[in-house]
C-alpha cells in the first residue's frame, strides 16, 4: 500500500464491496431459494456484507492514516534525535494519533522558541556591525583629514606639522585598542580560547596590576588599595592570564570614572565557602539605575563616560563578563550615582 491515494482507495473498496454483493446476489439467485428461506438467506448475506464492510474499511483506514503518520512521526523524531543517538524502535498502539499529535504540537512549540532566538541573535549581530562601523569610521575619518591637510602644505607649517601626526597616531592607537578589544571578544565568543586553570594567589596577581596602573592612576590622582591586610594571599582556581584581564579592565574604569578629587579604588576579597567574592569599589559617579543593566552589553557607555573618557572603547566590561562565564563564576555590580560604585565577582576557591 505504499502509493496509495484517498480516491484510489476508496475505488478499491467499492469495487470489492461491489465484487462480494455481486457474488452474494448470484449466488442467491442460483442456488433457487424460494419461499421461507429466502428471507433468512438475505439476513445472513446482510451480516456477511456488514462484517465485509467493515473489516475493510478498518483495514484501509489504519493502513492508510498509519502510513502517513508514521512518515510524520519519523520525520520528527529524527529531527528530534540527537545525531548518532541509537533509533529507538517505532511503537504503534492506539494511541497513535494523540501522541503523535502531541508531539508534533510539543515540536512545533520548541521550533518556535528557536526561531524566536535565533531572530534575536540575528538582530544582535546587525547592530553589533552597525556598532563596530560606527566606532571606526570616526577615526578613519579623522586621519583623512590630519593627512589630507599634511598634504595640502600643513607638512611644510611647523606650526601643525607635528600636532597632526600626533592626532593621526592616536586615531590609529584607537582603533588598534578597538580591533583588539574584538579579537578578544570573537575568540572568547567561539570558544577557541580555553581558560588554563591553575592554583594561584590573586592578592598577589592583585598587587601586580595595581604596579601596571600605577602611572595612569597617580596622572588622574587616583588612590588604589586593599580593602584590608591579606598577608596569607587568596588561593584560587583560575586562569591567571584571564582574571588579570578582568582586574585591568575592572580597575582601569575604576580609575577612569572615579571621582576627579580624592578618587578611591578599593579591591577586597571575601571567604565564601566554596569561592571567593572578589570586589572593586569606586568613589566615583557611579551609573544610574536604567543603565546598570546594559553596561556589560558590547560598545554600551554612558552618557557621561562618552563626553568624559575618548580612551574607552565599551568593550572592557563584555570582555570580563565572558571570562568570567567562561570560569563558569557569576559577575555583578551595584552602584549609586554620585557615591561609586561596586562590580563584584566570584572565583572558585583552592
Ligand atoms: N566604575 C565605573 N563607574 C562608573 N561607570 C562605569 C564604571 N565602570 C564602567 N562604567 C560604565 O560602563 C561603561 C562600559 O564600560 P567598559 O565596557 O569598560 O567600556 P569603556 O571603559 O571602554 O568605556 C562605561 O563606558 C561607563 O559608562
Ligand atoms: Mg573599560
Amino acid at each position: 500500500m505504499k502509493s496509495t491515494n484517498p480516491t484510489r482507495l476508496s475505488l478499491t473498496n467499492a469495487l470489492l464491496v461491489f465484487a462480494f454483493y455481486s457474488l452474494i446476489s448470484l449466488i442467491i439467485s442460483k442456488s433457487g431459494f424460494n419461499g421461507e428461506f429466502l428471507w433468512l438467506v438475505w439476513t445472513i448475506s446482510g451480516v456477511m456484507m456488514f462484517a465485509f464492510v467493515f473489516f475493510i474499511f478498518r483495514y484501509t483506514l489504519e493502513k492508510f492514516i498509519y502510513q502517513k503518520i508514521r512518515l510524520i512521526y519519523k520525520t520528527i523524531y529524527n529531527l528530534k534525535r540527537k545525531k548518532g543517538a541509537r533509533v529507538e524502535k517505532e511503537s504503534y498502539d492506539k494511541n497513535t494519533i494523540e501522541s503523535v499529535t502531541q508531539e508534533v504540537l510539543e515540536w512545533g512549540e520548541k521550533k518556535k522558541l528557536e526561531i524566536e532566538e535565533l531572530r534575536k541573535t540575528e538582530t544582535y549581530r546587525r547592530e553589533f556591525i552597525g556598532n563596530i562601523y560606527h566606532e571606526l569610521k570616526n577615526p578613519i575619518f579623522n586621519i583623512q583629514g590630519y593627512v589630507l591637510t599634511l598634504l595640502d602644505g600643513g607638512l611644510e607649517d611647523p606650526n601643525i606639522n607635528r600636532e597632526y601626526l600626533l592626532r593621526t597616531e592616536k586615531s590609529i592607537n584607537r582603533m588598534i585598542a578597538i580591533v583588539e578589544d574584538l579579537e578578544t571578544i570573537s575568540n572568547l565568543e567561539t570558544a577557541q580560547i580555553r581558560m588554563k586553570m591553575e592554583v594561584f594567589d590573586t592578592h598577589a596577581l592583585c598587587q601586580d596590576v595595581f604596579e601596571f596602573l600605577e602611572i595612569k592612576a597617580k596622572k588622574r590622582k587616583k588612590e588604589l588599595t586593599f580593602g584590608a591586610k591579606y598577608d596569607k594571599g587568596i588561593q584560587v582556581m583560575a586562569d591567571p592570564k584571564w582574571i588579570r584581564q578582568v582586574l585591568v579592565n575592572l580597575i582601569d574604569n575604576s580609575i577612569k570614572y572615579g571621582r576627579s578629587k580624592d578618587g578611591k579604588t578599593v579591591v577586597s576579597f571575601f571567604d565564601m565557602d566554596e569561592q571567593i567574592l572578589i570586589e572593586v569599589t569606586d568613589n566615583g559617579e557611579g551609573i544610574a539605575p536604567g543603565d546598570i543593566p546594559r553596561v556589560f552589553e558590547r560598545f554600551y557607555r554612558t552618557e557621561n563616560a562618552h563626553s568624559r573618557d575618548k580612551t574607552g572603547t565599551g568593550l572592557g566590561l563584555s570582555i570580563v563578563k565572558h571570562i568570567i562565564d567562561a570560569h563558569d563564576q557569576t559577575i555583578n555590580v551595584r552602584s549609586r550615582v554620585g557615591v561609586g560604585t561596586t562590580f563584584a565577582f566570584t572565583l572558585r576557591k583552592s
